[in-house]
């Protein structure tokens, strides 16, 4: 049978600064997601990459005293390098200067306008460079920006009109008949009673003022509205309009994640400006929460910017994006801390997690340095373990349906804790003692090594390194985890009594060495 498709997007990124922790989320949990649904069997294909058109990308190139491209190719060399660090496994990284993309855009354009969805007109408002979005005056707060809180410019130019008004029966009935749509269903509601009810207004479609954009084929004087120029890549990425075989495969895209500040140009001018090009719609847009930084959201323009890069290299990728994943509900706003990021690392990763590990390692060769003997096994094994493991990954895959990415992690630490409470109430230390009761210690010793293999490929989709390192502790050979035959498939994980009878076990450095949180805290104050 061929593999069920499923594609799912992060936003295209502005390389207008370096990227930080607020990206860095976004690309993880879609990481996370489609290493979930490549080991579920799915033909994936994870689209990312970068928004390289529009005023404020123009600005920054001049300021750094390089020409747009010059900039833009180091930037993308630089997010590039994050992505990897990160160990982010995308399939396409789209560049909107990319010359298929921009010839793409123009093809679009031009059928809008051959069609009528695209007017000549004046426009005359507000503008929010950082945010590249149009404003009206009552909009504004204050003349700034109700998203960014930038100030906004006042704006005159000759422009072309999407249609946006004309869709708005469609929109409407779009989020009433598709209660998953949009999620979380709250930023549905918002979108309904904030802009489509009080009545959509038609968007300026083009900009005349600078011209780091794509050229609008039916009157060169004007560029693409970066939004529109961006939006689009979702199908370009995959050939559109020419070259349709990707794009007759993947799309329409299962979802596409974003933040939920652009939740209103991904479920209002992207469903319309599809439409318009009756093109099938994407079947979800999940708006995620901000990750706030001293109750503020991380920007680059407010300069109060967490560095990944720094992150990474002193806590390991595996703690940062299980952080990124477990400490905030996918949907909800969350604070990022280094004291929070420590106390997980602390409590989940080296004591609950690493720990279970090294003990169950630990008492395994020092009990039975040739392994577990396999005559012992007939002892009774203990089914309550297992039958724990069954239900945590019904949850799992249950949460991951719906990108609950915290309360899937949620439910693997529930099993992991189940496991550190079998070692107190067996207490395997007392069993060593005695040698006649070593066939019950062997028994449960399997029960945990067995459980700590399952929880191995539970972990695989947020975690990259530490399933590993596990495997190697435990003896298991490490393999493809997509291989549906091997013990690191996620079917393997469904599984009872895989693992082997007389595996190598040996012990290994401590996968998360435990931090001082005092002074590593000092330390990073005193950096500061
Ligand atoms: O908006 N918390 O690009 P952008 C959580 N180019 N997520 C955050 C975040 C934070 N503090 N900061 C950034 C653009 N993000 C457009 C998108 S898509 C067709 C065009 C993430 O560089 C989040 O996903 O401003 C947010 O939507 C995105 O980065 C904005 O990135
Ligand atoms: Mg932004």
């Amino acid at each position: 049978m061929p593999k069920e498709k499923y594609y799912i997007t992060t936003p295209i990124y502005y390389p207008s600064g370096q990227l930080h922790i607020g990206h860095s989320y976004s690309t993880v949990a879609v990481d996370a997601m489609a290493r979930y649904k490549r080991m579920r069997g799915f033909d994936v294909f994870f689209l990312t990459g970068t928004d390289e058109h529009g005023q404020k990308i123009q600005k920054t190139a001049e300021k750094a005293g390089k020409t747009p491209k010059q900039y833009l190719d180091e930037m993308a060399v630089g997010i590039k390098k994050l992505w990897e660090l990160l160990d982010i496994r995308y399939d396409g990284f789209i560049r909107t200067t990319d010359e298929h993309h921009e010839k793409a855009v123009q093809a679009i354009y031009q059928q809008l306008y051959e069609q009528g969805d695209i007017y000549k007109g004046s426009y005359e408002g507000l503008y929010c460079t950082p945010c590249e979005a149009f404003w009206t005056e009552s909009q504004a707060v204050d003349g700034h920006c109700p998203d960014c809180g930038a100030k906004l410019e006042k704006t005159e130019e000759s422009s072309y009109f999407f249609r946006l008004s004309k869709y708005q029966d469609k929109l409407l009935k779009l989020f009433e008949d598709n209660p998953e749509f949009l999620l979380p269903r709250s930023r549905a509601n918002e979108m309904i009673s904030n802009f489509i009810k009080p009545g959509l207004e038609d968007v300026a479609v083009t900009r005349t003022s600078f011209d780091w954009g794509i050229r609008v084929p039916f009157d060169p004087e004007h560029v693409a509205y970066v939004w529109i120029d961006a939006l689009s890549n979702y199908i370009t990425a995959l050939g559109y309009p020419d070259d349709l075989t990707n794009y007759n495969h993947y799309w329409p895209a299962d979802v596409h994640v974003i933040g939920k500040e652009i939740v209103r140009f991904h479920s209002l001018i992207w469903p319309a400006l599809l439409m318009a090009l009756r093109l099938p719609l994407p079947k979800q847009i999940f708006g995620h929460g901000w990750l706030l930084f001293d109750g503020d959201k991380m920007s680059k323009s407010k300069g109060n910017v967490v560095d990944p890069v720094v992150l990474v290299e002193k806590y390991g990728v595996d703690p940062i994006r299980y952080f990124l994943l477990r400490d905030v509900p996918f949907g909800a706003d969350g604070s990022f801390s280094n004291r929070a990021l420590i106390e997980r690392i602390n409590s989940d990763l080296a004591n609950d997690l690493g720990n279970l590990l090294s003990r169950t390692v630990a008492m395994i060769v020092k009990t039975f340095p040739e392994g577990l003997p396999g005559e012992f096994l007939e002892a009774p094994v203990d089914v309550e373990l297992d039958d724990f493991a069954d239900e945590t990954l019904r949850q799992v895959e249950a949460f991951m349906d719906h990108l609950e990415f915290n309360h899937a992690l949620e439910s693997i630490w529930a099993l992991i804790g189940h496991c550190n409470k079998y070692i107190d109430v067996t207490m395997p230390w007392i069993l060593a003692k005695d040698e006649k009761d070593h066939p019950r210690l062997a028994s449960v010793l399997y029960t945990l090594a067995d459980n700590l293999r399952r929880i191995a490929v539970m972990i695989s989709p947020f975690m990259t390194r530490t399933p590993a390192l596990m495997r190697e502790q435990l003896g298991i050979a490490d393999g493809d985890g997509e291989a549906a035959d091997s013990m690191t498939s996620w079917e393997s994980a469904r599984t009872r009594d895989l693992y082997r009878r007389n595996p190598e076990v040996r012990k290994g450095k401590p996968m998360f060495p435990r931090i001082d949180i005092e002074k590593e805290l000092a330390s990073i104050e005193a950096l500061q």
